[in-house]
């Protein structure tokens, strides 16, 4: 994809006048933005909530950044060298899933500074009182005996990680709504406090699934399918597992003892309910075409059988060109710099455009 400053709210400007937010933004096509952390393996909650869509936006017209969120995962401490391991291993998920780096860019956060460099001045914008309130903070704090700054800050970042792109869209899973909220509310602040030129951000909208927005774990569906929690026997589905492990999984899951194949809100059918979500979601039918799918099944594990087979069918194509990905990390490497340099070639004219606005001496190209 040519990443060019069209439709940009800021252009690279020369230094007497960094800041030109144009007409011409009403008209630009929309942007997206979307990232995941390199920790724990990949689920199939990810890939239903986020990857499979970030797909499917390609043929949206809109402009696409993925977005690998390697400075998210260090607020909890990561080992050094397994934490290169699954950068890496998660650019090749992302291409192996379908994202083409000739259509969208994707690239390791960490390659572009001026993330870490927006979120000091978003920082300077954000009162405390809005990071303390945040539901994953006070979960993932519960759970360290010694919680990093870093981790309260965590969500200033990915407000930076979305502003500086003019992104529009941030397609995400259920959990995820309350962070682009409060990126909602960050931008809109440091629009009014520092809006003498007019606005720097644009106020993004998240984009949530109307299906499988929230997949829970098949071993407790009251809980999410979450990185944290794959390892735990039956919890999740990896991405990368093969078809056999992917039929245990399904074959454990807990169901009910009402034996009826519908979707349901009861809580107490909340597992069936979770199976025919995911297979709706990675078929693509109808409520009404999933129930039909099934009236003839007999019993649960007619049921469970069936997800898998559905499951197995779209990951194997993935496991394969994962596969084939990891083999030539050389290539992989030239993919990610390339995606590096065109983020930053939006990144750093907003960074600059952030810098002026806030009064810093803002000076070159
Ligand atoms: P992360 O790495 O936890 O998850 C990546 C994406 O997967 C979605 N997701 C799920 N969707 C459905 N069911 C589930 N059980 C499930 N579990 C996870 C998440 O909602 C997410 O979309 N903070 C983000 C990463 C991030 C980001 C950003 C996202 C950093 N900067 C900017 C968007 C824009 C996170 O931890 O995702």
């Amino acid at each position: 994809m040519e990443i060019d400053n069209e439709g940009l709210a800021s252009v690279a400007q020369p230094a007497s006048d960094p800041i030109a937010a144009t007409e011409a933004d009403l008209n630009r096509p929309k942007r997206a933005f979307s990232g995941m952390q390199p920790t724990g393996e990949p689920h199939l909650g990810n890939y239903i909530g986020a990857v499979k869509r970030w797909v499917q936006m390609q043929d949206s017209g809109s402009i696409n950044f993925f977005c690998i969120v390697d400075l998210h995962s260090v607020t909890i401490h990561q080992d050094p060298d397994e934490l290169r391991k699954r950068t890496r291993s998660l650019a090749a998920v992302y291409l192996a899933s379908g994202i083409d780096p000739d259509r969208s860019t994707l690239f390791i956060q960490s390659h572009v500074s001026a993330h870490a460099e927006a979120c000091w001045l978003l920082n300077c914008v954000t009162p405390l009182g809005w990071l303390q309130k945040m539901t994953q903070f006070k979960d993932k704090s519960a759970k360290q005996e010694s919680v990093s700054t870093g981790l309260l800050d965590y969500p200033v970042l990915q407000a930076a990680d979305i502003l500086l792109y003019d992104a529009d869209q941030v397609p995400v899973g259920e959990d995820q709504k309350q962070h682009v909220e409060l990126t909602r509310n960050i931008a809109e602040r440091f629009n009014r406090l520092y809006g003498q030129d007019g606005p720097t951000f644009v106020i993004p909208e998240p984009v949530i699934p109307t299906v499988g927005a929230r997949i829970m774990g098949l071993d407790d569906p009251t809980s999410k399918m979450s990185k944290s929690a794959s390892s735990v026997r039956g919890h999740a589905v990896g991405l990368l597992d093969d078809p056999a492990e992917i039929e245990r999984s399904f074959k454990r899951a807990v169901t009910d003892s009402s034996g009826e194949i519908r979707f349901s809100d009861n809580p107490e059918r909340a597992g069936v309910n979770n199976l025919l979500t995911i297979y709706r979601a990675i078929t693509g039918r109808t409520t009404e075409q999933v129930e039909s799918d099934f009236a003839s099944a007999r019993g649960y594990g007619d049921l469970k059988l069936k997800v898998a087979e559905a499951v197995i069918a779209e990951l194997t194509p993935v496991r394969e060109r994962y596969q084939q990905f990891m083999q030539d990390p050389a290539e992989l490497d030239r993919l990610l710099a390339r995606g590096a340099e065109q983020a930053r070639a939006v990144a750093m004219p907003k960074l600059r455009q952030m810098m002026h606005r806030m009064g810093m001496v803002v000076v070159g190209g």
